[in-house]
């Protein structure tokens, strides 16, 4: 084996982090423009030492297996629900995310889809391109104000407490429903008062709902139908969290009755697939999985990345571990 270690990577990432990965490690980049194939994946992933993947990156047991001489995942993402992580973990493979760098980019997004749906600014933009706007008028494209009303966060992670603190500029009160614990500070503004209830109760009374959760078998379908029907008749949901933390077909029953005002996804049960009744609705605003697509945020993501993979190659620990079981001492004492 060569004295640089082997490393994978698995899409473009900016020059300037590829040349920090470059100048201690032998790089194989992936260039495609699609995501990388299995096969591909499967045979690249041999006798590298690092892996560094999307959160299109499926990194099972068979991949695991396929890598036997990996000591390092680093997913360019926060969310790891792509990754096994108790498999890697019992391989004696670190495993890393990025989290903190993407917050505040994604927290900004999903105050655009915010804004987006409850002043109806895409559909008002399909409709002009479309030629069919007839000029001003008292009672056109009438939107939601946010000011007086209730934001509801479901999981109050970092993102989560960074889309609550921006909320009183829109003069909104904040309600939440968690399962874990609350982050401490709300970076650089100031975290409001913000009541916490059950999921039920939030979903009942809020006029804007917004998921942070991460996709766990505990919040697979989290809004189902039966979720959606709790819900005010003049509620907006939003999620930059997870695409299966909503049963989509439920949500495109729920906006087609009209039983919701209105919801914006930025994430989908089948990335890059869209449930083909959401694609004709107006009542919603789809955005296509660009929560932290800022370039600096996605810069940040990678460098944290190449931070890990280089801290455990050089046998320091990684500086963002995902929480798993212990990992396990590899036989080659590595
Ligand atoms: C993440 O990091 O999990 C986000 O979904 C990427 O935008």
């Amino acid at each position: 084996m060569s004295a640089r270690p082997a490393v994978l990577v698995t899409r473009r990432i900016p020059s300037s982090v590829l040349a920090t990965l470059d100048a201690s490690c032998d790089v194989d980049l992936y260039v495609g423009e699609e995501r990388i194939a299995r096969e591909e994946l499967l045979r690249r992933v041999r006798g590298k030492r690092a892996l560094i993947c999307l959160l299109t990156d499926l990194v099972d047991r068979e991949v695991l297996e396929a890598g036997a001489d990996l000591r390092i995942v680093a997913n360019i993402a926060v969310g790891y629900d792509n990754l096994d992580v108790a498999g890697a973990r019992a391989r004696g493979i670190e495993v890393t995310n990025t989290p903190d760098v993407l917050t505040e980019a994604t927290a900004e997004c999903t105050w655009a889809l915010i804004l987006a749906i409850t002043r109806r600014v895409a559909e008002g933009e399909r409709l002009l391109r479309a030629g069919a706007w007839k000029g001003w008028a008292l009672d056109f494209m009438l939107g939601s104000e946010l000011r007086g009303k209730q934001l509801g966060i479901v999981g109050l992670g970092r993102i989560g407490l960074a889309v609550a603190v921006r909320a009183p500029a829109f003069g909104m009160r904040v309600a939440y429903a968690t399962a874990d614990a609350v982050p401490a500070g709300g970076g650089l503004l100031p975290v409001p008062p913000m009541e916490e209830m059950s999921l039920d109760r939030l979903l009942a009374t809020s006029h804007v709902v917004s998921l942070h959760v991460p996709l766990t078998d505990r919040t697979r379908h989290l809004i189902d139908g039966r979720a959606l029907a709790r819900m005010r008749r003049n509620a907006f949901l939003v999620n930059t969290s997870r695409g299966p933390v909503i049963d989509e077909a439920a949500l495109a029953w729920a906006l087609r009755e009209r039983l919701i005002a209105g919801a914006a996804l930025d994430v989908y049960e089948r990335e890059p697939a869209v449930h083909p009744d959401l694609l004709s609705l107006e009542n919603v605003v789809l955005a296509p999985h660009i929560g932290s697509a800022t370039t600096e945020t996605r810069t940040a993501m990678a460098e944290l990345a190449v931070r890990n993979v280089l801290a455990v190659l050089s046998g320091q620990p990684a500086l963002t571990p995902i929480p798993g079981p212990p990992l396990v001492r590899r036989r080659d004492g590595a």
